[in-house]
């Protein structure tokens, strides 16, 4: 049975019981925002984890707990920061968590952005180690252990972190409440032990990470690293036929969920037909009929974007006889702009679209189109169905959700992934043109099969590839990882009736059934 929205709703319900759902993430799924002309809006941010998360929590209900960012979210919610969300379907609670500029710059911008996220993408952009970062970092956790330990008062809970923001939340909760269900999952790579022993807190973070019961990452090659970094900087015994971490008399399970998309959110934005969209983007920047690719990212050093646009460059010279007959669209959101590499970045990929411009393009035909700004999934979806081609050139990602994006938004069968192999989504969509981002032949090689593959091959390639993304959707990846987290609960103080489907696959859980073992709250 393939896992759905309601196989999901199902789950939730049986296998926590009473327990409350608690998710904890640093970006809020939806941002308040006073609108120019006067009244409050509501954005989605760009980005993987909320697009990913929202339709579990609408399925499951419960309680997000998030920064609030918006400069209208105080307005939008109670006193205690309290909304109900998606604001025309409300189903679960937002509580936000208020940061002052000076905490959301050390531990956003810096010790989560400057430090962990290049220090575990290993992409040569060298981190930051700055003890003040480290000293609000610490902070902002704790600030957030408080909210959290706040909404699992007078009753049992599953708590479940996200990311790289809160490394020392685990801990927190877990010393405080003992009794809690901990996991977390890390939407980003983790690099080997030799890169991570350089970070002068590797063992604090490490046994912050050591407070969950559960340890998500997207593929098992990160899990290995994970086991061996802690195999190399911290006290504890490894159980590699288990794949769990002994540390401080408390036990961690490391396993591999490969995130994923929700399938049919592609068939609802694409129902209001997407023609019209891809029209009017057509005529905004007279692309005419040729095709098109489509790059659609965070402007982030981590994502290749430059590495593409050299492999564009190359493919032009290569191949002349392909200028004037396609464009390329690259959809760049602005992202992390207090940070100099970022803006650097955004600066870098507008020059060097300029240059591919200048050097091929002519009066009536410029190859390249970099949309700089924030882009609704309305149209991000229209141009997926309407494209030729997507290019997704990442130079190390941990899944890379816009490649699944792409897949499930071609019910036509047609288009051809080109896909970096430094992706987590690599493992999965083999059907994909896999490239090497750092080999401009490879990637120019790429997008000249973007733009020559026989339709009979895209489809039997396409056809793959939506089977895969199918199957492994985002209700599977919650799925798995809430029966996994939910067995330490069968396992733990509440254990009611040992449950027997302890299989992959949870079919016999249903509400009443076999694994709806309700908690006994203990603290
Ligand atoms: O994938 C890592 C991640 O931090 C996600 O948590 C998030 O979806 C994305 O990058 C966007 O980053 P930010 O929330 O910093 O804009």
């Amino acid at each position: 049975m393939g896992w759905t929205r309601e196989r999901l709703e199902d789950v939730a319900r049986s296998r926590l019981g009473g327990a409350k759902l608690i998710v904890v993430s640093n970006r809020e799924p939806y941002i308040h925002h006073r609108r120019p002309g006067g009244g409050i809006g509501v954005m989605r941010p760009a980005g993987g984890l909320t697009t990913a998360l929202d339709p579990v929590m609408r399925a499951c209900g419960g309680v997000w707990v998030a920064h609030g960012s918006g400069n209208a979210d105080r307005e939008a919610c109670d006193a205690d920061g309290r909304v109900m969300v998606p604001p025309d379907d409300p189903s679960y609670t937002l509580r936000r968590v208020w940061l002052t500029e000076e905490q959301e710059a050390g531990y956003y911008y810096g010790f989560a952005n400057s430090t962990l996220w290049p220090l575990c993408h290993q992409v040569y952009q060298r981190p930051t180690f700055d003890p003040d970062h480290w000293a609000v970092y610490r902070e902002v956790n704790e600030l957030f252990a408080a909210a959290v330990l706040e909404e699992a008062r007078g009753g049992p809970a599953v708590v479940f972190v996200q990311d790289y923001h809160f490394a020392l939340l685990p801990r927190l909760l877990k010393d405080a409440r003992p009794d809690l269900v901990v996991a977390q999952f890390w939407h980003i790579p983790w690099p080997n032990p030799e890169t991570f022993r350089v970070c002068p807190w590797a063992a604090e973070l490490l046994d912050g990470m050591l407070g969950n019961d559960l340890l998500g990452f997207h593929i098992q090659y990160h899990c290995n690293n994970f086991l061996e970094t802690v195999d190399r900087a911290v006290e504890s015994r490894i159980c590699r036929e288990t794949f769990s971490v002994a540390h401080r008399g408390h036990d961690t399970r490391v396993r591999p969920f490969p995130i994923s998309v929700d399938p049919d959110l592609a068939a609802d934005y694409l129902a209001a037909g997407w023609e019209p969209r891809v029209a009017a983007i057509r005529q905004k920047y007279q692309l005419a009929d040729r095709p098109l690719i489509v790059g659609v990212d965070r402007v982030d050093y981590t994502k290749g974007i430059p590495e593409r646009l050299r492999g564009l460059d190359r493919l032009l010279d290569r191949f002349p006889e392909l200028v004037g007959q396609f464009h390329f669209v690259q959809l760049g959101a602005p992202s992390r702009t207090s940070l100099p590499e970022y803006r650097h970045l955004n600066h870098e990929v507008q020059t060097l679209a300029d240059e591919i411009n200048w050097k091929y393009g002519s009066e009536t035909w410029q190859p390249v189109v970099f949309v700089n700004e924030h882009i609704g999934p309305d149209l991000i979806y229209a141009l997926y169905r309407g494209a030729a081609g997507c290019v997704v050139s990442s130079l190390h990602d941990g899944m890379n959700l816009v490649a699944k994006e792409f897949v499930s938004a071609r019910d036509d069968e047609q288009g051809v992934l080109v896909l970096s192999e430094f992706t987590g989504a690599a493992r999965e969509l083999t059907d994909a043109v896999l490239v090497n981002p750092f080999d401009v032949d490879a990637v120019a090689a790429g997008l000249h099969a973007a733009l020559t593959m026989p339709a009979a091959e895209q489809r039997r390639r396409m056809r793959r590839m939506r089977a895969q993304v199918a199957d492994n959707n985002i209700y599977r990846w919650a799925g798995m990882l809430l029966s996994e987290a939910c067995k330490l609960v069968d396992d733990g103080p509440w254990a009611t009736d040992p449950d027997p489907s302890d299989d992959e696959d949870a079919t016999s859980v249903l509400p009443g059934g076999p694994g709806s073992g309700v908690l006994k709250f203990t603290a």
